[in-house]
């Protein structure tokens, strides 16, 4: 039976270290506030000029191609996942193939918009890519550079505290080995609260979804017969051109999905949390992680945390986590692996793989 393995795997996070106190000298919030409602002692943060979400992922593909044993032209389909892309529009898939120096045109690239579940769903996808022959090296890619995209002020603290900066990176491929790779993925999504965790403008919703929920919310449109929609002075003006957060909302629902997921990947592959070697999940708040692992029984050495020193780096936070696992040895060849994710949209999801 043809499965997916994980062939290479890489990260990559910006030199600059932006501590709790140095946010406190742009923020009215404090290093005890921080660490205490989050776990969050640091992050990284890209540097103008120099870095960007598809060079990031880049220089973390770049690693999961030498570790894969693979030439760069040998990779035959790549999804991005992000949050914070280069561009609205193109893609971030293809400035990494350029980027990459990936000069065949006989190549897909993907770009997937499903926030911080978006390297589970990326690797729903590739599943279904390699199992299906399709192809042979998928290079799926999770990256962000939220700091260029935060409010750093105490208006925008609830939400800027959390993110930080960095890319993770997997070559896939497929294996014949008997209980080797993919076991399966869940996905699941729930529209009904988009805006609770969202970055709404700008964009082209011209203030349709607010209307109809009876949001009383004034984007500055004004009269003129066409355009103007995307962005206007008014959302700049009064700070609309930022992501803002429903915390206490997105915790509640954070701690419910989480476990219903992971317990619905390992009903189906007739496991039980017990047999998890590691679980990585993403990296959202060390407090909802703790949580997860209470409610599921696992131990510490069963978990993988790295949101201390990363904070909240959306779909790079499992691929950047499983790379730190795997390179501390604590993610073995015949190691049982959970992924699982929840995010904006609602979005949220597992998978198990057999290293
Ligand atoms: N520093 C200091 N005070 C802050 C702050 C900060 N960075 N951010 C918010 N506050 C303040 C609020 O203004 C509020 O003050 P008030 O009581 O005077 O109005 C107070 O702290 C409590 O705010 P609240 O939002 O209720 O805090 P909380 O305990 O829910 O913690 C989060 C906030 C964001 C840490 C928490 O809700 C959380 O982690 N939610 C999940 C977020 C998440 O995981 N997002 C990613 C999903 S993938």
């Amino acid at each position: 039976m043809l499965r997916t393995k994980i062939a290479g795997i890489g990260h990559y996070v910006p030199e600059k270290v932006v501590t709790n106190n140095d946010l406190t000298r742009v923020m009215d919030t404090s290093d005890e506030w921080i660490q205490e409602r989050t776990g969050i002692k640091e992050r990284r943060y890209g540097t103008k000029h120099k870095e960007t979400t598809s060079t990031m992922g880049t220089r973390a593909a770049e690693i999961a191609i030498e570790r894969a044993g693979i030439q760069k032209e040998d990779i035959d389909f790549i999804i991005f996942a992000t949050l914070s892309p280069d561009y609205y529009f193109p893609g971030c898939g293809v400035l990494l193939q350029r980027e990459l120096g990936i000069t065949k045109t006989e190549i897909g690239a993907l770009d997937i918009r499903n926030q911080c579940s978006g390297f589970v769903y990326g690797l729903s996808i590739a599943d279904q890519f390699i199992k299906s022959g399709m192809y042979k090296n998928v290079l799926l890619v999770g990256a962000e550079m939220h700091s260029m995209g935060l409010e750093f002020t105490t208006k925008g603290r609830n939400v800027t505290v959390i993110f930080g900066d960095g890319a993770g990176a997997v070559v896939l491929q497929p294996t014949e080995e008997e209980g080797k790779g993919v076991l399966t993925t869940k996905l699941h999504s729930d529209g009904t609260y988009a805006e609770k965790l969202a970055f709404i403008s700008p964009g082209s919703h011209g203030g349709y979804h607010h209307d109809k929920m009876g949001l009383d919310t004034d984007f500055g449109f004004g009269d003129e017969e066409f355009g103007e929609i995307f962005l206007n002075h008014h959302m700049i003006d009064n700070n609309m051109h930022y992501p803002n957060m429903e915390g206490q909302f997105v915790f509640k629902l954070a701690v419910q999905k989480f476990p219903e997921v992971i317990m619905e990947a390992l009903t189906e592959a007739g496991l039980t949390p017990a047999d998890i070697d590691m679980l990585v999940p993403h990296q959202a708040n060390l407090r909802i992680s703790q949580f997860v692992q209470k409610r599921m029984g696992l131990r510490d050495d069963q978990v993988w945390n790295n949101i201390q020193k990363y904070g909240n780096t959306t779909a790079a936070s499992i691929p950047i986590a499983l790379c730190e696992a795997w390179e501390a040895g604590a993610v073995k060849e015949g190691d049982l692996v959970c992924l699982a994710a929840f995010g904006s949209g609602f979005t949220w999801g597992s998978a198990l793989i057999r290293f």
